[in-house]
């Protein structure tokens, strides 16, 4: 059964590539391991985000709307900056108002939840909408917006993972509340962008990239102490040093990036008989990365940092420093690790499922509140029941991904939405005059 959903995911990895047409080279490979992982990483070179490659249509296409404002893939230049700034000022605040933020925000979302069964990645999107809209207009959040971030981060992950379409409706919904809502934000945005894009850039990158990555990161977290239960027990007692070490294990382990991609933008020599061209498609994996220069890299050991350095070993949970980090790498590990404190004083979590990187399933598990007991044979029974469910749900879920997913594919490529931006104005890297009308409620 499990072996016939592999087989679906690597024909619909064959399907993308095909219809993309890019030719990408993956590292490390054989040739250029992870020795040579970081370095080719760094070229400067190696820094293009969209211009000239199929792949990034269907980007465009999965990030929308906005995409040609989201930071993630904008090519350098003076917008690139004024964007980047734009975000770390956003990002920014001592840490524990920070922490103090992610406490409340799951003591929220908590507080509404008595335990029992439920999809992790579901539980923590409320989280992190009520947390991000907090850090872009520093008040409360209000339950409309909460439901409109949630509507659009969920739409725009399941679409990535394939597991439905998108929707543009939901979407425009959420543009639409913050086209209203843009004066009431206090923090100085970025000026190279009309209103519309500012919309766009928050939409993209708070209430999407943000919301999507912590909500899919503590997914991860939870899920990994809910069947390590020694790890777990260690965790509850919520030091900071062996917290950071679950989550340090865990983003070692399932990256949130399964593959970052460039394009190049210059040669880039590898030795005396490799040199590839401008507008080649490197893949770094993070997966093959992390899995090299480990004792046992297979084992979930959050007690291997003690002897490890995250500097010096191969490990990059928020990217590589000298190109296009991410701004939230000091943000994400304290407020994770508040809300993890939050989650794990109120609960005990257990769950049978598989754990993959990708995490399609949303992360099904059991929540018990302490105080609260569970009868050996319901526990065992709850056990049967996710592990079963989860396995049938895997056959079915891939074939619903490769059905979707080529459909998105050739949507993706039908309305080529990265090559036509392009095409339209070679100086698009540097200044973008786009139309200052708000969507229509639904495009699809
Ligand atoms: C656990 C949480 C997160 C993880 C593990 C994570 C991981 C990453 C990684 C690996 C990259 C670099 C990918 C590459 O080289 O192409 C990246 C980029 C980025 N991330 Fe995060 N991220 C997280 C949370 C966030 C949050 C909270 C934000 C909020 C704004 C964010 C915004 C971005 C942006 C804008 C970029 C693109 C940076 C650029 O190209 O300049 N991420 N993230």
């Amino acid at each position: 059964m499990v072996k016939l959903a592999d087989q679906v995911v690597a024909l619909r990895g064959k399907v993308f590539e095909l219809v993309n047409g890019d030719s990408a080279i993956t590292f490390p490979n054989e040739r250029f391991g992870p020795e040579r992982f970081r370095e080719i990483y760094s070229h400067p070179a190696a820094r293009g985000r969209s211009e000239g490659a199929g792949l990034s249509d269907l980007f465009w296409y999965w990030l929308s709307p906005g995409p040609e404002v989201h930071q993630e893939h904008l090519e350098d230049g003076p917008r690139y900056d004024d964007v980047a700034r734009a975000t770390l000022r956003i990002l920014s605040g001592p840490s524990d108002r920070l922490a103090d933020m992610a406490t409340r925000a799951t003591a929220a979302v908590l507080d509404g939840f008595g335990g029992g069964l439920v999809r992790l990645r579901d539980l923590m999107m409320p989280v992190w909408a009520e947390y991000c809209y907090e850090l872009v207009f520093q008040e409360s959040c209000p339950r409309e917006a909460r439901d409109l971030i949630v509507g659009h981060a969920n739409d725009v992950v399941t679409a990535l993972k394939c597991t439905g379409l998108r929707h543009m409706g939901r979407r425009n919904r959420l543009t639409r509340y913050l086209a209203q809502r843009l004066g009431d934000v206090p923090h100085e945005l970025p000026a190279s962008l009309s209103p519309r894009e500012q919309v766009h850039y928050l939409q993209g990158t708070f209430f999407n990239t943000a919301v999507v990555q912590l909500s899919e990161g503590m997914a991860h977290v939870l899920l990994a102490l809910a069947q390590h239960p020694e790890v777990q027990e260690r965790a509850s007692e919520g030091d900071d040093r062996y917290l950071s070490h679950v989550l340090d294990e865990t983003m070692r382990l399932y990256p949130l990036f399964g593959i970052a991609h460039r394009i190049t933008k210059g040669e880039i020599t590898l030795d005396e008989d490799t040199t590839l061209p401008a507008g080649s498609v490197l893949c770094f994996s993070y997966p093959a990365y992390h899995a090299t220069g480990y004792e046992d890299p297979e084992r979930f050991d959050p007690d291997r940092w003690e002897a490890l350095s995250a500097k010096d070993a191969h490990h990059i949970p928020f990217g590589i420093a000298a190109n296009r980090p991410c701004p939230a790498w000091r943000l994400a590990p304290l407020a994770m690790r508040a809300s993890l404190k939050e989650v794990l004083r109120r609960f005990t979590l257990d769950s049978t499922v598989e754990h993959t990187r990708s995490l399609p399933s949303r992360g099904p598990c059991l929540l018990v509140p302490h105080g609260e007991s569970v009868s050996p044979t319901r526990m065992r029974a709850i056990r049967t029941f996710l592990r079963v469910r989860d396995r049938w749900e895997e056959v079915w879920r891939s074939f619903v991904q490769l059905g979707l997913g080529t459909w998105m594919v050739l949507d993706a490529r039908h309305r080529r939405l990265a090559g036509r931006y392009f095409a339209e104005s070679p100086e698009r890297t540097s200044s973008c005059p786009l139309p200052n009308s708000l969507p229509p409620s639904s495009s699809r």
